[in-house]
């Protein structure tokens, strides 16, 4: 893909979800892009298209996958390309995300995003699929770092090498989730200090940032809660670090009044204007 400071800056944005449609409309100057969920689209029905045409003809917009499987050792499943490539097609984003895992295995829908071990064979396997999904879709992919719980046996490296080293290999750029980043940081007690300067900050393109909450002593990335100081102290650190060209605040449920989530994008621009990543 073309190199990441080559991508357009967007601003401070949020993930549309359908509830916020009125709220957006009636406030649209206070939200710069909008990040789509691609899988909502797939063979939606009419009005969901012309929803999204909308949303296109207002917003910048880029695309979001759920299910491409970009991890899975036995290929991206060509029927899902296709529909993923023609939604993107109809959309022309700058850029478009997919988290890097695995949501197939043997045949099966897992129903979650899962992890990939931290091993060659594994960036292999990201490299070779990148390399097909390319041929049919043009639009810069970036990569999503996702949450685990468990560490997967077998690592030969740990996470931010392993990022590292895919999106080396494969010319992606970064989606860096700031709350998956300090969740698996509580999770698995890693100094996020000490590896800070190990991450591909001159990979990065986009942000998420959302709230989370604890659950039998895990911290779940539940994107159901305002986002925590911790993640905004994180936030403001990888924002005056890395030229970020686009941030989004994912918020799915237990959805508060539009304004409380106005409030998080206005204050995560503030940050962006502060460092001069956003005018
Ligand atoms: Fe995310």
């Amino acid at each position: 893909m073309a190199a990441p400071d080559a991508a357009p800056a967007l601003g401070s944005g949020l993930g549309y979800r359908p509830p916020f449609r009125a709220g957006l409309f009636a406030n649209r100057s206070r939200v710069d892009f909008l990040e789509i969920i691609a899988d909502h689209y797939f063979d939606a029905a009419p009005e969901k298209l012309q929803e999204l045409d909308l949303l296109c003809a207002h917003f910048p917009v880029v695309a979001h996958g759920l299910d491409l499987s970009i991890g899975g050792a036995e290929g991206v499943e060509p029927a899902y390309l296709e529909k993923l490539a023609r939604l993107i097609a109809r959309i022309d984003p700058p850029w478009w995300s997919e988290h890097l895992c695995f949501t197939r295995a043997g045949g099966v829908e897992i129903g979650h995003l899962a992890a990939l071990p931290y091993t060659r064979e594994a960036i292999d396997v990201v490299a070779r699929n990148v390399e097909q999904v390319r041929k049919r879709i043009r639009a810069p992919l970036v990569l999503e770092n996702i949450t685990t719980v468990v560490r997967v046996p077998g690592a030969e490296m740990d996470e931010p090498e392993f990022l590292t080293q895919v999106l080396a290999r494969t010319g992606c750029g970064w989606l860096c989730d700031v709350a998956n980043l300090y969740t698996n940081a509580v999770n698995q007690s890693v100094d996020l200090d000490a590896t800070f300067e190990r991450w591909p900050w001159d990979r990065l393109v986009q942000i998420h940032y959302a709230g989370g909450r604890w659950r039998d002593g895990v911290l779940i990335d539940s994107h159901d809660a305002a986002t925590s100081e911790a993640v905004w102290a994180l936030y403001d650190r990888i924002v005056a670090r890395a030229p970020v060209k686009g941030v989004i605040l994912e918020r799915d449920e237990r959805l508060p009044p539009f304004d409380e989530l106005l409030g998080e994008v206005a204050r995560a621009r503030t940050t962006l204007r502060e460092h001069g990543r956003w005018a």
